[in-house]
């Protein structure tokens, strides 16, 4: 037992003996009952607060292990004194001779191991638990609160809410996670010194091809039929006339053993592959479109104007890219509505009142005037909404339907606009669909827009009915049974 206390003391001494262990001594001995209370709590209770979380796992982690690490260091380079013998080959052959030494040496492994094992296990424990927290929703979604607010909020109000951040932006395997590690600690830097773009730039280049995130859940060769889509709007007049729209989405399938691939999800069959030239970064000017089938044969759909726009390409970034879900889906996630929509939403959930007369019109207005901080659009919201009613139906403001209303109007605008990221309404464009006018730059419009030829004459078409079949556009009364039947 004395045996033991002597080599206990020996280890200490060479710690004592040189500056670099005991500073890392010391670091380690301060951190060490902090960082084995947390983690032992995390483990039980689960810390939700990112900041703490970031603070053991960023901060308190690595300090600990720098502090072994000096340690070992002064150890092994500290010189001159009896106790460095302790790893010279000469002393260990000695003990491995001398049998009363030798049952010491046991003992100085003996101590090693165990101590070497205690270490590995909080190694272990804090890999493990800093890598479920780097991995996190909450550390994606707020540790850099200003910065991914916006695509966290749309996030929240998405159908992918309880899909993590990591399954679609990083996905499985070391490779990508290592990638994810690297650009993570770039992007931590260019928070930290504010050298990040306002608004953050899409479409994202690095992302993940859609068959190693997407696919893992989502399987288009089992799609099929159509897909009935019902919009409720209302108009901005005196009584907010709700109307509807109805569509039959021509869903389709990427193709199984019973049905081929045809609709909507024929472009991502696996035997056809479509890749396309953009003349942009953004990816919304596509002049050139290449369609290789299950045949083997190519396609060229050329615009009139791809030469033209084809020559400044490189200068604005353009490029070529192979079409998957994300050139249509680009926002599956981070929805942000048009201001029609938000507040259209709002009105149907019920938080703005639909009986409150022209409260689509005097959101409208209020809610898509240019603000500079959400603190100035709340206020202004709030006014401007107060000030018409109190002049135009006083009653309805005392009935606190006024106020019901300012509180909708706001959380529409804070939950798609964020001044102080620049986004206003809009900034981010949504590919899935086309714009009632067909604008050429967004959505199914930049290939489907019957300009884009091959040199026998075949264009990618947009007749009506290739898509959808419109059952009915903005009418004021619906039967969907009826309407299904045909009649
Ligand atoms: C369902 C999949 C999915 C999930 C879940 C998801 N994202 Fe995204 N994210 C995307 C796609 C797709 C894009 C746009 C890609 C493009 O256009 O190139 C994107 C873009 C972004 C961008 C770039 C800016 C923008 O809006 O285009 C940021 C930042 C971002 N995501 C952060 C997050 C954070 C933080 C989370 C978790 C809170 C998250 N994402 C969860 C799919 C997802
Ligand atoms: C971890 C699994 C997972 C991943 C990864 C994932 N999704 Fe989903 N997705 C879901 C689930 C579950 C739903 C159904 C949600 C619901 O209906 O509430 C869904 C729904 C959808 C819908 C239908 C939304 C609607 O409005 O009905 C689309 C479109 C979609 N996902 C596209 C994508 C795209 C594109 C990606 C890749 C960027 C992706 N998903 C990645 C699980 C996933
Ligand atoms: C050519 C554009 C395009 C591509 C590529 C595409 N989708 Fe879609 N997808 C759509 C459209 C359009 C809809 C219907 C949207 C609606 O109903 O509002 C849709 C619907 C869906 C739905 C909902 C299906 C349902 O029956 O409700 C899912 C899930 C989905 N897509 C996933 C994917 C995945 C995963 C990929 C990639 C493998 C993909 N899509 C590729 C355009 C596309
Ligand atoms: C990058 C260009 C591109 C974009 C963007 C694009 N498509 Fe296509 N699409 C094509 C090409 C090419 C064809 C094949 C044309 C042909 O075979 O004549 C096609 C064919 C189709 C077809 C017919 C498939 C069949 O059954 O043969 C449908 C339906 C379709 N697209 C829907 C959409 C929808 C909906 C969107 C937008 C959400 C969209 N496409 C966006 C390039 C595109
Ligand atoms: C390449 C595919 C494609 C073609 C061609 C196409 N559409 Fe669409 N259309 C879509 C998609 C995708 C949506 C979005 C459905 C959704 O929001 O769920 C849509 C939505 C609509 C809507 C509903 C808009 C709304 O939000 O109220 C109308 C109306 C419409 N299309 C009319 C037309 C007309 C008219 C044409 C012919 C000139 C046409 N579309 C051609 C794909 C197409």
């Amino acid at each position: 037992m004395k045996e033991v206390a002597n080599i206990i003391n020996a280890f200490f001494r060479g710690i004592t003996h040189s500056k670099v262990s005991l500073i890392g001594a010391m670091v380690v001995t301060v951190v060490f009952p902090f960082l084995v209370g947390a983690i032992i709590y995390d483990i039980y209770f689960h810390i939700e607060n990112t900041y703490f979380a970031g603070f053991i796992y960023m901060l308190l982690g690595p300090v600990f292990l720098g502090g072994l690490l000096l340690v070992f260091l002064g150890l092994f380079f500290f010189k001159g004194k009896e106790e460095v013998r302790l790893f010279t080959l000469e002393y260990l052959q000695d003990y491995f001779t001398d049998p009363t030494k030798f049952s010491r040496l046991r003992r100085i492994l003996f101590f090693t191991v165990f101590l070497t094992c205690v270490n590995l296990f909080i190694f272990g424990v804090l890999a493990y638990r800093g890598y479920h927290y780097m991995e996190s929703t909450g550390f994606c979604g707020t540790f850099c609160h200003t910065v991914m607010n916006p695509e966290y909020t749309a996030y929240q109000n998405s159908p992918h809410s309880r899909v993590t951040c990591v399954e679609c932006h990083i996905g499985g395997g070391a490779e990508w996670f290592v990638k994810s590690k690297i650009s993570g600690a770039r992007q931590l830097l260019a928070v930290a010194f504010d050298t990040h773009p306002r608004p953050i730039e899409t479409p994202v280049h690095g992302l993940r091809p859609a068959r190693d995130t997407c696919q893992q859940c989502h399987r288009p060769e089992k799609f099929h039929g159509n897909r009935l889509v019902i919009k409720e709007r209302f108009l901005p007049d005196e009584h907010n006339t709700k109307t509807f729209t109805a569509l039959l989405m021509k869903i389709g399938s990427a193709g199984d053993h019973t049905t081929g691939s045809h609709g909507i999800h024929w472009h991502v069959a696996p035997e056809n592959e479509i890749t396309y030239q953009h003349a942009d970064y953004g990816r919304q000017i596509i002049p050139i479109v290449t369609m290789t089938g299950a045949s083997g044969g190519e396609r060229i759909f050329l615009s009139s104007d791809a030469d033209e726009v084809m020559a400044e390409a490189a200068a604005r970034g353009g490029g070529v890219r192979v079409m998957d879900c994300i050139d249509c889906h680009n926002r599956p996630s981070h929805i942000f509505l048009s201001p029609d929509q938000a507040i259209d939403r709002k009105m149907l959930e019920g938080e703005i009142p639909k009986e409150l007369p022209f409260i689509k019109r005097q959101a409208l207005a209020a809610a898509t005037q240019l603000y500079t901080s959400s603190q100035q659009a709340r206020t202004a919201i709030a006014t401007q909404l107060h000030d018409w009613y109190q002049t135009n139906y006083p009653d309805l403001v005392k009935k606190g339907l006024v106020e019901k209303a300012i509180r909708g109007v706001q959380a529409a605008y804070a939950e798609n606009v964020f001044p102080e990221m620049n986004i206003q309404w809009n900034t981010y464009v949504d590919h899935i669909a086309h714009t009632p006018d067909f604008d050429p730059m967004i959505g199914c419009i930049r290939c489907h827009n019957d300009e884009h030829e091959t040199v026998t004459g075949e264009v990618i078409s947009m007749d009506c009915d290739l898509c959808h079949t419109v059952l009915v556009e903005n009418v004021k009364e619906m039967n969907i049974p009826e309407m299904l039947r045909g009649r």
